[in-house]
């Protein structure tokens, strides 16, 4: 049963009500960007195995547990997803990062699929597919097909900002995807901006326009 997990936690909806705002300059976005992404990490591995194992203190020997199931990457879908990969680190040192590039056509929305790069054990490991932004959902729905396509069988799906209309497309394409959501807006506009969102994610974390 697919999961989709919209983020209660105080300080994360106090982080995006900061993104949010048009007065928060490029510094501060890309910094929140990363504290999201690192508390939204934390939420987003509480289901991970652990398996009991018996080590030394320095008192006596004790059973202790150890994470146990497959190896972690994290793969944002650049350039946006790029912001999320410093905080998802920082939780989850051991992982490793691929890239996929894609890039919204502003006329028809539609994902324009321009680099992929994977580590080479990506198909063994469970992949967290980062973006701050499900919009229509094609971006997301793309690259976890890609991935899919080279064989990697266990993604996870994080967004900070998620339109109705990108869960409907997520659902409906990867319902085999569990879907971590910072907070889920009320609709898109005519551009394809969500609403009341935060404008073009990719623009604010590099200063591009
Ligand atoms: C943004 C965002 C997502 C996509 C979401 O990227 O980071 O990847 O739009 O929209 P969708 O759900 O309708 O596909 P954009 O295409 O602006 O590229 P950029 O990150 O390179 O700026
Ligand atoms: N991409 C963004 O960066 N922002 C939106 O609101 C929609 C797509």
């Amino acid at each position: 049963m697919q999961k989709i997990v919209i983020m209660d936690h105080p300080l994360i909806r106090h982080k995006i009500g900061l993104i949010r705002r048009t007065d928060t300059g490029s510094k501060d976005f890309r910094a929140l960007i990363g504290e999201i992404a690192m508390y939204m990490c934390y939420e987003a591995t509480r289901d991970l195995k652990l398996r009991d194992i018996e080590i030394e203190t320095p008192i006596c020997r004790t059973t202790v547990k150890e994470l146990s199931g497959k190896k972690l990457a994290v793969v944002p879908i650049l350039r946006a997803g790029l912001g999320m990969v410093e905080g998802m680190l920082a939780m989850i040192p051991a992982a490793k990062v691929g890239h996929i590039g894609l890039y919204r056509d502003p006329a028809t929305l539609k994902p324009v699929e321009y680099y992929c790069k994977l580590p080479a054990d990506t198909d063994e490991r469970e992949v967290f597919v980062v973006d701050p932004m499900l919009a229509t959902g094609g971006s997301a729905v793309a690259a976890i097909q890609m991935l899919k396509d080279k064989g990697v069988k266990n993604i996870r799906f994080m967004c900070i900002i998620a339109a109705p209309e990108g869960v409907e497309a997520m659902k409906k394409a990867h319902p085999d995807v569990d879907i971590y959501i910072g907070a889920l807006d009320e609709c898109l506009n005519d551009h394809g901006y969500i609403v009341p969102g935060l404008g073009d994610a990719g623009d604010r974390i590099f200063g591009t326009k």
